[in-house]
Order: C-alpha cells, then sequence, then structure tokens
C-alpha cells in the first residue's frame, strides 16, 4: 500500500490540449518512452473518437510490455466495444469509462436525472467488465458532485465491478484541503471501497493540480492520474515529474510513499515530449526546465560548490539533468558516435546512423566543439524521415539571394529516386522564396502554420534548429531541421513536413 500507481494520461488528456497533438510514429515512440520511465498505467487515446485514434491506441497496446494500456470510453457501449478492441493485443489491458456526476453537468450537458445517471453507470461498468477484468470507472467533475449522491455513484460502480475509481477536479476548482477531504469522505463512506483502488485526476486551472493530487495521496488515493510536464485540457494536469520528486523528496511529508518511476528518465521524457511536439519546455519548469538547477547568484554557486544542498534539494543527476557537455569531435569515428547516441536514446537503425554520421561529420568541419544538445539535434531531424530515397524529396542543392534593395530569390533543387527537379522563385524574404520553390516543385500547395528557428547551443558557430509546420485539407504536419546555415536548416525542416504530408495523401 505504499506504492502508488503512476497512470500517464499525456497520450490522451495531454495530447487533447493545442498544440500537443502527436500523429501515430511519434505516439508510439513517446508510449515507449513512457514505458522506460516506469509508469505503471498510460491512457494511449480515445478509441472511439476516429479511425487514427483507434490505430494509435492498438499500436501502442501491441507495443507496450510492462506497463498497463488503457482507453477511454464515455459510457456507452459502442465506445467501451472500441476500447476493447483497441487494447486487445496489451499485456496489461485496461478500460476506463467516465460519466459526468455534478448537477451541473447532468442537468445542462448530458439532460438526465441522478436516477438515470446511476444506471448508465451500472450498464457500462457492468459491459466493460465483461470484456476487460480490469476497469476503472471515473466520476467526471466529481468535486463538484453532491457528496452523497457521489457516494452511490462509486458504490455503483464497485458493485458493477469497477476495479479503480477515479475522483477528477475537472475544472481544476477544488483547493489541496478540499480535495484531501473530499478523498478521506469517500474513503470513510463508500461501501465497498476498500475492494478498489482510489485515484485522482486533477486539473491545473488554479495551479493547484499538484497540490490536489498530493493532498489525495495524503488521504488515502493509491493511483494519480498525471501528465508529463502537465500537459492538458486548459492550463493542464497535473505534472507527473513533480508528483513523483515531490513524494521522493519529502517522504518524510507524505508517509514515505514510492512509485515505480525510474526518475533518471525524467529529462528525456520530458524532452521528447518537446521535441516531438515543437513545444518548448519553460526554463523555470519546476524539475525539467533547463533553469530548475541552475544557480546564478554568486551566493548561490558559492554555497553549492561546498556543499550541493545548500541550494539543491535533489540532484540534477536524479532526474537525468546532468549532460555530459563535450564529446566528439572531427576524428571521432561512426562506433563512438553511435555509442554516444544510444546513451542519449537514439537507437538508430543502420541508414538513419549512416545519415546522422555524415551530418555531424559535415557539421564537425563548421563547428569546433560537437555537444550532446548539437547531436540529439541532429539525430531527431533524422527521426523523422524515412531513409527511404526512393518515396522522399530531398534536397539537393539550392541557392538564395536577398537583399535590402531586391526581391529575395531562390533556386532549389530536389531528388526524388531517380528524379531530379529545379525551380526557381522569388519573395519578400528568402525563407519565403525557398518554400514558394519547393512548392513548385513537389505541386502540392500548403499553409505555413509556424515557423520557428533556435540555437542549439551557445556561440556564432551554433547548430540552428527550425521547426516547421505546415497544412493542406488532410492536415498539419511538423518538420525540423538542422545545420548551421539556417536557410539550408528551414529547407530539411520544410521537406520533413513536406514527405509526410505527401506520404498522407498517398
Ligand atoms: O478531467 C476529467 O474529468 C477527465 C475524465 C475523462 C477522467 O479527463
Ligand atoms: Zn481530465
Amino acid at each position: 500500500m505504499n506504492t502508488i500507481t503512476i497512470f500517464d494520461t499525456t497520450l490522451r488528456d495531454g495530447e487533447q490540449a493545442p498544440g500537443y497533438a502527436m500523429n501515430h510514429d511519434e505516439k508510439v515512440r513517446m508510449a515507449l518512452q513512457l514505458e522506460a520511465l516506469g509508469v505503471d498505467v498510460m491512457e494511449a487515446g480515445f478509441a472511439i473518437a476516429s479511425p487514427g485514434d483507434f490505430a494509435s491506441v492498438k499500436a501502442i497496446a501491441d507495443a507496450v510490455k510492462s506497463a498497463s494500456v488503457c482507453s477511454l470510453s464515455r459510457a456507452l457501449e459502442k465506445d467501451i466495444d472500441a476500447s476493447a478492441a483497441a487494447i486487445k493485443g496489451a499485456a496489461r489491458p485496461r478500460i476506463h469509462t467516465f460519466l459526468a456526476t455534478s448537477d451541473l453537468h447532468l442537468k445542462y450537458k448530458l439532460k438526465i436525472s441522478r436516477a438515470d445517471c446511476i444506471k448508465r453507470i451500472r450498464r457500462a461498468v457492468s459491459y466493460a467488465r465483461n470484456l476487460c477484468g480490469d476497469v476503472e470507472f471515473s466520476a467526471e467533475d466529481a468535486s463538484r458532485t453532491d457528496r452523497d449522491f457521489l457516494c452511490k455513484v462509486f458504490e455503483t460502480a464497485i458493485a458493477a465491478g469497477a476495479t479503480t475509481i477515479n475522483v477528477p477536479d475537472t475544472v481544476g476548482y477544488s483547493t489541496p484541503d478540499e480535495f484531501g477531504a473530499l478523498i478521506a469522505f469517500l474513503m470513510n463512506r463508500v461501501k465497498g471501497i476498500e475492494k478498489v483502488v482510489v485515484s485522482t485526476h486533477c486539473h491545473d486551472d488554479l495551479g493547484l493540480a499538484v497540490a490536489n493530487s498530493l493532498a489525495g495521496v495524503r488521504a488515502g488515493a493509491r493511483q494519480v492520474e498525471c501528465t508529463i510536464c502537465g500537459i492538458g485540457e486548459r492550463a493542464g494536469n497535473a505534472a507527473m515529474e513533480e508528483i513523483v520528486m515531490g513524494l521522493r523528496t519529502r517522504h518524510d511529508a507524505y508517509g514515505h510513499i514510492s512509485t515505480n518511476v525510474r526518475t533518471e528518465e525524467i529529462a528525456r521524457t520530458a524532452h521528447l515530449l518537446s521535441t516531438i511536439t515543437g513545444v518548448r519546455i519553460a526554463p523555470g519548469k519546476a524539475i525539467v526546465g533547463a533553469n530548475a538547477f541552475a544557480h546564478e547568484s554568486g551566493i548561490h554557486q558559492h554555497g553549492v560548490l561546498s556543499k550541493a544542498e545548500t541550494y539543491e534539494i535533489m540532484t540534477p543527476e536524479s532526474v537525468g539533468m546532468k549532460q555530459t557537455e563535450l564529446v566528439l569531435g572531427k576524428h571521432s569515428g561512426q562506433h563512438a558516435l553511435e555509442n554516444r547516441l544510444r546513451d542519449l536514446g537514439y537507437d538508430l537503425d543502420s541508414d538513419r546512423a549512416a545519415e546522422v554520421f555524415a551530418a555531424f561529420k559535415s557539421l564537425a568541419d563548421r563547428k569546433k566543439q560537437i555537444t550532446d544538445r548539437d547531436l540529439v539535434a541532429l539525430a531527431e531531424s533524422r527521426v523523422a524521415s524515412k531513409s527511404d530515397a526512393e518515396h522522399e524529396w530531398k534536397l539537393d542543392s539550392f541557392v538564395v539571394n536577398s537583399g535590402n534593395h531586391m526581391s529575395a530569390t531562390a533556386q532549389i533543387t530536389l531528388v526524388k529516386g531517380k528524379r531530379r527537379v529545379q525551380e526557381a522563385a522569388i519573395g519578400t524574404g528568402p525563407i519565403y522564396a525557398a518554400f514558394r520553390a519547393v512548392e513548385k516543385i513537389i505541386r502540392h500547395r500548403f499553409v505555413l502554420e509556424d515557423y520557428r528557428i533556435e540555437a542549439v547551443t551557445e556561440r556564432r558557430d551554433a547548430l540552428g534548429e527550425v521547426l516547421v509546420k505546415i497544412s493542406d485539407a488532410k492536415g498539419s504536419y511538423r518538420g525540423r531541421g538542422v545545420s548551421t546555415d539556417v536557410i539550408e536548416g528551414s529547407i530539411l525542416a520544410l521537406l520533413v513536413a513536406v514527405n509526410r504530408m505527401l506520404e498522407t495523401k498517398k
């Protein structure tokens, strides 16, 4: 009873948040990293939502071996059937079904009575339980639900076969005292509660999601639902890294409760999420922000140098934040590079490893010091490409001219298999002109939704990392490119996105 279940919903509640949408392969990649992190349960998605969602829940269920994989379902048989089908291949499948229970939601959203609500819960949970031995029931908006009614809701779910009952603070309205008291009340009042796991699911509208979740744990909850970096609907969910490190660092305050999370994987997981989604981690973000372990003031630096504990309550290594800076140089071989990439979490196939090595050698000619951050940027820019020369557009050469008294011009040559196509275009700036030339070559129009450029490391010879998001009628596609030349980096990023777009078109 002293270990709590970490239920990660980055791929469901997190992915619902604007800007965090992931494609199929990205979701599977994230799921495998969540497994490496050691989460107990991962909510892979909402299988009924679309064929794409179904396919990714299924792919995750088939790929993940140690964690439970669950799919969300409304309290409807068709949703539960879709979830059951999608998680069929999981080593440890779970069905998660939910229904709102507050009078506000019953009256204005669902337009049903309390009695109907109870009937639907009984039907949905027993239906799910016939399909899966592990069933979670969530009472949406539980924190604003009449307490006596909430007891009845959970008693019904338990009697119908739920194995976990979840208490969401759906709109982030609760305070830690109130939420702790709610969990304590339920622990004392709900008949049969000793047979199930009680779970928290707190949103961060008032910035209290982590505090509320921890208050729930103190009051007896033994599952916490959370997301990496707290991403999720509106202001987000409880941040997993804060919960896990809070419990670990202040085990004295939280009754020596532990988790199965391998904390050294935390930083890698947060960075993978940021890399995949293109959303940066705020520098001041607790646990994983760039400044979380930086000591700027002289007094602090002096203190940390004499004894780290003066200003550090946990070590950067314990969350995987320490990086070896200077790693490889011009004379390093492919073997050394592959070893270092493996340490950084990139087990590349031989084609991609060869591509990264070629990019590394060319970078080593232009840049004196190559750091882990450079290597991650190079590897990431290749992960999305399929290394399939026959089907993908690749950059052969480009010439760009721009100045303050002329229109920018770009001449670009792309290759695809044996085809070599050259086009020229003008634009208000060099990137515009280059993108227009690419558009002419691929003969498919797209809208540029987002364009961002950043230096990977300090100094003038830094790699520029470009993130591009384009869209067409079928969807939006991200691309990442790196180069010491920002125009080249931009074209490379665009080509990753373009190849994804054309693949979808096929
Ligand atoms: O916030 C919420 O209530 C939810 C439920 C579906 C668990 O996400
Ligand atoms: Zn939620």
